[in-house]
């Protein structure tokens, strides 16, 4: 009989092979057992539903499934070149015509401006408003048009500054909803108040900060707007194989293909939240595989909530002619 001596690295690797293929054998098993499914077929016809970043990923299956429930559904999107094609394309697999794209780049406080301008020009009501866009960056430092840090201009100043533009129409609206999209990561952030313009952060994080910023603003809102019937409903949409991990680099990767949700067990918790009965008049909760959780009381803190709030109306340069909440 031959014997074939392994040395050492072959030995190391194989066992660092093992504990990754397990790993990631493990999460892929974890997320898919536990992964929440909205089944109810409630239809959403007569409601106008506002999306940001509905191009791709977990937005996009959110609009094609409210668009199969009969809604009328306003992209608004970055790219309107992509939008329009992914507009035609749903209305062609749904028979829902009533889509429109509208243009929207989160991060420039006058894209937001005249995407507002144009939504009180045009619209009636808005029965959901989704804020779904979002970005991450790996490396990069960026500045927006604005001078503020990217990740948190498109995450959080973006959406604080559409919400107070389109409130009064909201109000008008109600009963109606917002819809914020957060993630689980939250937990493991802090809105920095010394430093809420963070241009020499290291964005990888600082993603999870906004994360974090997103649940601090959701909470204050609801607050805010507890005397009308507009509510406000949290969302973590779970890992999931999207383009915000695109530039994931290698062997990360590999979880993110084969581990994560796909985009449409991703949008479940938010189409959930746009479209079930049962959640009408429930506000300031917070919701991750379509159930109920309770959230970090880190982030429950109302006064550093309120200063947030107050620090961001700020940031965002929000005039005496603007709504307030
Ligand atoms: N995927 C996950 O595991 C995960 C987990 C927790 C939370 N989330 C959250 O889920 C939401 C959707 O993300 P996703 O995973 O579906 O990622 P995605 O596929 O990259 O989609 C993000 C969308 O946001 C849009 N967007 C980015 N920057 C924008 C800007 N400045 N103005 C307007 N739109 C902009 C993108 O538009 P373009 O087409 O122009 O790029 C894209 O349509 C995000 O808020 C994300 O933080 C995701």
């Amino acid at each position: 009989m031959e014997f074939f001596p392994i040395s050492i690295f072959q030995l190391l690797f194989t066992s660092i092979l093992s504990v990754i293929v397990t790993g990631l054998i493990c999460v892929h098993i974890w997320l898919k057992s536990t992964v929440g499914k909205f089944y109810s077929n409630e239809r959403m016809d007569g409601k106008t539903v506002l999306i940001t970043g509905g191009n791709n990923g977990i937005g996009l299956e959110t609009i094609r499934d409210l668009a199969r429930r009969g809604a009328r559904i306003i992209m608004a999107s970055r790219k309107i070149d992509l939008g329009n094609q992914v507009r035609d394309s749903i209305m062609k697999e749904t028979g829902n015509g009533n889509i429109i794209v509208k243009k929207l780049d989160l991060s420039s406080q006058k894209s937001v401006r005249e995407f507002a301008d144009e939504i009180l020009r045009t619209e009636k009501k808005i029965d959901v408003l989704i804020h779904n866009a979002g970005c991450a960056s790996t490396s990069n430092k960026k500045k927006s048009v604005d001078g503020i840090e990217m990740t948190y201009a498109t995450n959080h100043y973006g959406p604080f500054l559409l919400t107070h533009l389109l409130i009064d129409l909201l109000k008008k609206s109600a009963p109606c909803r917002i819809i914020i999209i957060s993630s689980a990561y939250y937990k493991i952030a802090n809105v920095d108040l010394s430093n809420l313009n963070p241009l020499d952060t290291f964005p990888f994080f600082l993603y999870y900060v906004t994360k974090t910023a997103n649940v601090m603003f959701g909470l204050e809102l609801a607050k805010r707007l507890k005397d009308t019937k507009i509510s406000v409903l949290i969302v973590n949409p779970g890992m999931t194989n999207t383009d915000i991990f695109k530039k994931v680099p290698f062997p990360l990767n590999l979880a993110v293909k084969h581990s994560f949700k796909n985009a449409w067990e991703g949008a479940q918790t938010t189409i959930m939240t746009a479209v079930s009965k049962k959640l009408d008049g429930v506000t300031g909760k917070y919701y991750s595989d379509c159930r109920q959780e309770e959230l970090k009381s880190f982030v429950k803190n109302e006064v550093k909530n309120k200063i947030f709030w107050e620090e961001s109306v700020k940031m965002c340069r929000l005039r005496h002619s603007d709504p307030t909440i």
